[in-house]
C-alpha cells in the first residue's frame, strides 16, 4: 500500500519575545483539511515555530511522507543545512560554542522525523503565502484565547478555500538563482553576496543557492540555500562566505585540486546537471577575467549567466571600476605612508611592490596617493638610468630618501616580467627586491624592498567598495528578474549598467601612458622610470 502523503503548513507567533505565544498548523491529507493550534503563557517566537512543527508532525502517523512548509529559516535550515548533525556532534553546542537553545523541542523533532519522511520547505512569510498566513492567524487566535485552545475546522467552505489557496501556492514555484564567487578573493565579495540574496528575496521572492569554493562547488554539487540569516552581518567582512578557487576549471577539472600534473577531465556536463538538480534558472558568477571567461563558456552551453566583475587589479575593460580595487589601493596607500616615515628616518630608497599583473592601476593610484617618487607599471617598461636619475635629482635637492612603488608585473625594458618558480607553478613577484639590489649597486645608497602581496586582498572593504558591490548585486538581480541573461553588470561613469558577457571578457584594461592621470603624476614630478 502506498504511504500516505501530507502537506503541512506551520507558524508561530508571540506577543513580546518572550511573552504569551501561540502556534498554528494546517494539515492537508488527501481530501481533508485539519487546523490545529495551541498557546503558551511565557514563551518565545522560536519556541512557537518549533512547537507548531512538533504538534503537526505528531498529528501524522509513522511511515507518512510529509512536506512541511514554514517561514522560519531557523527551523528549515536546521534540517536542510545539517545544523542538527553538527549540534549532535558538538554536544548541543552551536558554531559559536554556545549551548543550543530549545533542546527539548529539537529533540522531539528529531524523534518525530525518524519515523516520517519529512521534506522541509521554506516559504516566504509576511502574509505573502496564504496558508502560512492562516497558520499565523490560528497562532494569534490561540494567544487571544489565552489557553491551550485547539481549533478544528472541517467546514466545506474552509476546505474549498484551502484547496484553491494550495493550488495557487503550488503554481507559484519560487524562482531560483545560483551564485558563486570565483578567482582570487577581494574585499567586497560578501557585500555583493548579501546584495544578491537580499535583493532577490525581498523584492522578487527569488531564492539564492550558493555554490561553495567557486566552480569546484558547481562541479561537485557542494551548495546550500542562502537566506536572510546566512548573509546577515557580512557586509563589512573581507573574503567570501562561499569560499573561492582560482584553479578549478570545470572544462579541465583536476581531482585533488592542488595537483597540477594530473590530467584534467571535462566535468562541465556535471556542472550543468547540478544546476538542473537545484532547479536553477540562471547562474550569477562573481569573478575576474578567468572566472568570467569560464562563465562565458557555460553561456555557450546554454546556461543563462549573469556576471559581476571583481578584482583588485581593476583590469576588466567593460567596467570603469571593479569592487575590491579601492580597498586594495587603500591598503597599499596606508603601507606607503608607513614606509615613508622609515625611509625618511634612515635616508633610504624604499621599494614597495604592489599587485597588478598586466595592469598598473594599483601602483599608479596608490603611488600617487602615497606620494611615491617613482611609479613603475607593466605598461611602461623601465630603465635603471631613469630611476637613478630621479633618486639623484632628489638628493641634490637635499631629499635623502626616495619611495618607489612598483607593480609586480613591471619589468626592465627589453627583459621579461619577474616570476618565482614553485614546483611546476610560476608566479609573478620579486621585481621589488631586484630593483632594490640594483639601486644599491648603482647609487651606493641603502635600499630595502617590501612586497605587500596578499595583504592587499584582505580585510574589510572600504565604504566605496561596499556600496559598489551592493549596486552590482542589486543590478544582477534586476537582470535575472527580467530574464536578461549573458550580461555582465558594470559601472560606466556614475551609472550601473550591463554589457554582453561576450564583450566583457575581451582583452585587458591597461593604464594609458598618455592619460590625464599619468600626465598629472608627471606634472608633480613623479618619474615612471622611462622617457615620457
Ligand atoms: O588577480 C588578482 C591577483 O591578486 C593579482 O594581482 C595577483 O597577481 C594574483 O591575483 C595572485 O594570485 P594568487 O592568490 O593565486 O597568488
Amino acid at each position: 500500500m502506498a504511504e500516505k502523503e501530507y502537506m503541512i503548513y506551520t507558524d508561530g507567533a508571540c506577543s513580546g519575545n518572550p511573552g504569551p505565544g501561540g502556534w498554528g498548523a494546517v494539515i492537508l491529507d488527501g481530501d481533508s483539511v485539519q487546523e490545529i493550534s495551541g498557546s503558551a503563557d511565557e514563551t518565545t517566537n522560536q519556541r512557537m515555530e518549533l512547537q507548531a512543527a512538533v504538534e503537526a508532525l505528531r498529528f501524522v502517523p509513522s511511515g507518512s511522507k510529509v512536506k512541511l512548509h514554514s517561514d522560519s529559516a531557523y527551523l528549515v535550515n536546521c534540517f536542510n543545512q545539517g545544523w542538527i548533525k553538527r549540534w549532535l556532534r558538538n554536544g548541543w553546542r552551536n558554531s559559536k560554542g554556545n549551548q543550543v537553545e530549545n533542546q527539548d523541542l529539537w529533540t522531539q523533532l528529531i524523534e518525530l522525523t525518524e519515523t516520517k519522511e519529512v521534506e522541509w520547505i521554506k516559504v516566504k512569510g509576511h502574509s505573502t503565502d496564504q496558508l502560512n498566513k492562516r497558520c499565523d492567524q490560528l497562532a494569534r487566535e490561540a494567544i487571544d484565547a489565552n489557553g491551550n485552545s485547539r481549533v478544528d475546522d472541517n467546514s466545506e467552505d474552509a476546505e474549498a478555500e484551502y484547496r484553491s489557496n494550495l493550488a495557487k501556492n503550488q503554481g507559484r514555484q519560487m524562482r531560483r538563482l545560483g551564485l558563486l564567487t570565483g578567482g582570487g578573493d577581494c574585499p567586497g565579495l560578501n557585500a555583493v553576496i548579501r546584495a544578491v540574496v537580499k535583493g532577490a528575496a525581498y523584492n522578487y521572492d527569488i531564492e539564492s543557492i550558493g555554490f561553495n569554493n567557486g566552480f569546484k562547488g558547481l562541479v561537485e554539487n557542494d551548495a546550500a540555500l542562502l537566506d536572510d540569516y546566512a548573509v546577515s552581518g557580512i557586509l563589512n567582512r573581507g573574503g567570501t562566505i562561499l569560499g573561492t578557487s582560482n584553479r578549478d576549471n570545470p572544462f579541465d577539472f583536476r581531482p585533488g585540486g592542488f595537483n597540477y600534473r594530473e590530467t584534467g577531465v571535462d566535468r562541465s556536463a556535471d556542472a550543468v546537471e547540478n544546476l538542473k538538480k537545484w532547479d536553477i534558472e540562471g547562474l550569477v558568477v562573481i569573478g575576474g577575467d578567468g572566472s568570467l571567461l569560464l562563465a562565458h563558456r557555460f553561456s555557450e552551453l546554454g546556461v543563462p549567466i549573469i556576471g559581476i566583475p571583481k578584482t583588485i587589479d581593476n583590469d576588466l575593460p567593460a567596467t570603469d571600476i571593479t569592487f575590491g580595487y579601492d580597498s586594495a589601493v587603500t591598503t597599499a596607500t596606508e603601507a606607503i605612508d608607513k614606509i615613508h616615515t622609515t625611509a625618511e628616518s634612515h635616508h633610504r630608497v624604499m621599494v614597495v611592490e604592489v599587485m597588478g599583473r598586466y595592469a598598473g592601476w594599483i601602483a599608479l593610484q596608490a603611488g600617487m596617493a602615497g606620494g611615491g617618487d617613482i611609479i613603475l607599471i607593466p605598461e611602461l617598461p623601465f630603465e635603471y638610468s631613469y630611476i637613478v636619475e630621479k633618486i639623484m635629482e632628489r638628493r641634490q635637492k637635499g631629499k635623502k630618501f626616495s619611495i618607489i612603488v612598483v607593480a609586480e608585473g613591471a619589468y626592465p625594458a627589453g627583459e621579461e616580467p619577474i616570476y618565482q618558480q614553485k614546483g611546476d607553478v610560476k608566479r609573478l613577484g620579486g621585481v621589488g627586491p631586484l630593483i632594490s639590489r640594483e639601486i644599491e649597486k648603482l647609487t651606493e645608497m641603502e635600499s630595502r624592498a617590501t612586497i605587500l602581496g596578499h595583504l592587499q586582498r584582505g580585510g574589510s572593504p572600504t565604504s566605496y567598495d561596499r556600496v559598489l558591490a551592493t549596486r552590482f548585486g542589486v543590478k544582477a538581480v534586476e537582470l535575472f528578474k527580467d530574464g536578461c541573461f549573458n550580461e555582465m553588470v558594470c559601472l560606466r561613469g556614475s551609472r550601473i549598467k550591463s554589457v554582453p558577457l561576450e564583450e566583457a571578457v575581451q582583452g585587458t584594461k591597461r593604464v594609458d601612458p598618455s592619460s590625464e592621470q599619468v600626465r598629472t603624476a608627471l606634472a608633480v614630478g613623479t618619474s615612471f622610470g622611462c622617457p615620457l
